[in-house]
């Protein structure tokens, strides 16, 4: 599992082209993908949401603009991540560990995880830690990087590990930053092993749909009501 030591200094050092570098490298797939997780979101009108490993907070922005009755609260153990979050507009930012929050238990009805669960040192305890902070029959939605399948997974491994290392390299300066990531994709539950890893944190009614051939793909997991 990842190292946070090297994961939070490798976010820090390209925190400020990571939103830049994301639309390049994802050919601005990564803005459809975000609106996908939102316009699910948005008909279960939350009141209060909260978005852990929010980062630059381009998921929470497109929360906060969609849902604007919603409490939009972003979470991150990187501080010059999380600048840029409350730079482009999200109200409420708050520095913390998501293995560690500092919440209450029961408080939201949803939380969101977009690319970030995979960067964690322990993938089951950040999930029971979501889960507590989740009210009964609250939901988590997470979205990350999954393998497609069939024809497309050997070219999508080449530019995973050969193409994409290269070409973020050359706009972050950070190519290490990249060549971990192949790694940390390789080694993060998809599908079915992320849906029972749900359900043995304490989740219910988990389900995967994947998008753009199975590039990524959207977890949903829902606390036991009382
Ligand atoms: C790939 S970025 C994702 C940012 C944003 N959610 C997005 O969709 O672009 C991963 C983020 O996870 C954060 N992260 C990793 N482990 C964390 C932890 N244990 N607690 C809080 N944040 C963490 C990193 O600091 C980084 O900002």
């Amino acid at each position: 599992m990842p190292d946070a030591l090297y994961v939070r200094d490798a976010f820090a050092r390209i925190a400020d082209r990571y939103v830049l570098t994301n639309h390049v490298l994802s050919c601005g797939m990564d803005i459809w993908w975000r609106k996908v997780v939102t316009a699910r979101i948005r008909k279960w009108k939350p009141a209060r949401l909260l978005d852990v490993a929010s980062g630059t907070g381009d998921l929470a922005l497109e929360i906060q603009d969609q849902c604007p009755r919603c409490e939009v609260i972003a979470t991150d153990f990187c501080a010059e991540m999380l600048a840029h979050a409350a730079s482009r507009g999200i109200a409420k930012t708050l520095v913390a560990d998501a293995l560690n929050l500092p919440f209450p238990g029961g408080g939201f009805d949803v939380v969101t995880v977009a690319f970030g669960l995979r960067n964690m040192a322990d993938y089951p305890a950040a999930l029971r830690e979501m889960l507590r902070v989740l009210k009964p029959g609250g939901r988590l939605v997470i979205l990350d990087f999954s393998l497609p399948g069939g024809l497309l997974r050997a070219p999508y491994r080449l530019y995973l590990h050969h193409v994409l290392p290269r070409m973020a390299g050359w706009l972050t300066r950070q190519r290490d930053a990249y060549e971990y990531l192949g790694g940390s994709i390789e080694a993060f539950p998809a599908g079915t092993a992320m849906t029972g890893l749900l359900e043995r944190c304490g989740f219910v009614e988990s389900h995967a749909t994947p998008l753009t051939g199975g590039v990524v793909s959207i977890y949903e997991g829902t606390r036991p009501a009382l």
